[in-house]
């Protein structure tokens, strides 16, 4: 089933009009990109710690009890002003490669949160707050830091391929 329909129906909303008409684009991306260090900020420290190199005096559950919420705080503005410039443009996007590689790599980073992060935590009285972290953890840390800097590099792009 096309989507190129709705696409349509969106592309012509009053909304869609006077996002894409005016300044509130530009004031949109520059939200979305403040958001964007939100999100990648909290989630670089608590990566960080996880990899055992920083932060490494804080306990692992602290840093990722005071940090997680202000990372679904700026994925929340993210998604809200991402969702404001995509429809601008929907079907332009929708059909951009490096837009769906930043939404497929959105998708595995919440994939590695539930199920690496979880893995690495179930042990987490042993090492809480030893500087050093078990492999498991490292490995959630590492493979979250690379789909991150995937996300903002195809994000990027999005502008270029458009
Ligand atoms: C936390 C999640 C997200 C991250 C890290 C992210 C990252 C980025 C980055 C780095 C840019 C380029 C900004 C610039 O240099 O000006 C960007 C632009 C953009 N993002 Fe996101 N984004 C996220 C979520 C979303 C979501 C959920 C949507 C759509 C619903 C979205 C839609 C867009 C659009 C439409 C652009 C503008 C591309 C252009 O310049 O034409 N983003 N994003």
């Amino acid at each position: 089933m096309s989507l190129d329909p709705f696409w349509d129906w969106l592309a012509n909303t009053d909304l869609a009009f006077a996002i894409g008409a005016t300044w509130w684009f530009p004031l949109l991306e520059s939200i979305h990109v403040i958001a964007i260090a939100l999100v990648v900020g909290s989630i670089l420290m608590v990566d960080l710690r996880l990899l055992g190199v920083a932060a490494r005096s804080y306990a692992m559950r602290r840093i990722s009890r005071e940090l997680t919420p202000w990372a679904w705080a700026g994925f929340a503005v993210a998604t809200i002003t991402g969702a404001g410039m995509f429809m601008t443009r929907p079907a332009a996007y929708a059909a951009n490669p490096a837009f769906q590689t930043k939404l497929v790599l959105l998708a595995l980073a919440g994939i590695n949160v539930a199920a690496l992060h979880n893995l690495a935590m179930r042990d987490i009285d042993r090492w809480d707050t030893d500087a050093a972290t078990p492999r498991t953890a490292k490995f959630a840390g590492a493979v979250s830091l690379v789909i991150w800097a995937g996300v903002i590099l195809a994000g990027r792009w999005t502008g270029h391929l458009n």
